[in-house]
């Protein structure tokens, strides 16, 4: 089995007044390149802390996460920020892109850090684009980023969209960019948390259908959170999450 990304045995809790809550009590997913799983479950069943687990965006209490011969357990925070940054593509359901920059921009922003920006906070990330989008040494690397992006923005139908900022964009759109964003840096893996949750039936649908265009249709491997049943039917399996396990349906 051409195996992509094994989680095994993961145990996450959080404390809350006291009492220690345990969201994740042992669960296990595996996947393999091209692959795409659906996770459905209850609202606060922990389907987005171990999508984040996954994601290595928070680290678990146990358990073991390797992705393709990574494991996080033994990896720095560097380490695992680079891998973030070029394996992983992320998709929330509010896509919380940034405001004050375009489509094109908000797309853009993946590959200005994995072109060795050192990004700490919003502030960093703000100056060092405003320094960017200035004619620059850089300018190749730069022009190659922009067209890349400008590509992905046109084959998800948003040629016509990359100089808006997101709140002039449809809800469909914003998932568009949002999927392109998490496309830049050809990641291995989307991981996509309820990015339909936000949009009417049929334009979920429409959404969903590029993102698995884009992802398994291209040899990538996607892991979907979604509350839809019909949705989690067209992907390649569905995992229930309940009481703190995740089964296979
Ligand atoms: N940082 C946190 N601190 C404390 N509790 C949290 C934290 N994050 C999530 N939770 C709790 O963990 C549970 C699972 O949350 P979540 O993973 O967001 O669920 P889901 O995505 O399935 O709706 C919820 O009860 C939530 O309130
Ligand atoms: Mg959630």
């Amino acid at each position: 089995m051409n195996k992509l990304l094994a989680a095994k045995n993961i145990q996450k809790s959080y404390k809350s007044g006291g009492k220690t809550i345990h969201i994740l009590r042992g669960v296990n997913i595996e996947l393999r390149k091209g692959e795409s799983q659906a996770i459905i479950g209850a609202s606060g069943a922990g389907k987005s802390t171990f999508l984040h687990l996954l994601g290595a965006l928070d680290r678990p209490d146990e358990g073991t996460i390797i992705l393709d011969g990574s494991d996080y357990q033994k990896m720095s925070e560097p380490e695992l920020a680079s891998l973030r940054n070029r394996r992983i593509g992320f998709i929330y359901q509010f896509h919380h892109l940034l405001p004050e920059f375009s489509a094109l921009e908000n797309v853009m922003i993946p590959g200005i850090i994995q072109g060795g920006a050192q990004i700490k906070s919003p502030s960093d990330l703000i100056s060092y684009i405003w320094r960017i989008f200035r004619p620059t040494i850089k300018a190749n690397l730069f022009a190659d980023l922009r067209a890349r992006a400008e590509n992905l923005l046109a084959e998800l139908g948003l040629a016509e969209r990359t100089t808006h900022r997101p709140a002039k964009l449809s809800g469909g759109e914003q998932q568009r960019v949002a999927l392109a964003r998490a496309l830049i840096n050809n990641p291995d893996i989307v991981l996509a948390d309820e990015p339909t949750g936000n949009l009417d039936l049929s334009t979920g649908d429409k959404v969903l259908e590029v993102i698995l265009q884009n992802t398994v249709g291209k040899g990538k491997s996607l892991i979907l959170v979604t509350h839809n049943p019909d949705l989690a039917a067209r992907l390649g399996g569905i995992h229930l999450l309940k009481n703190g396990i995740l089964q296979r349906q």
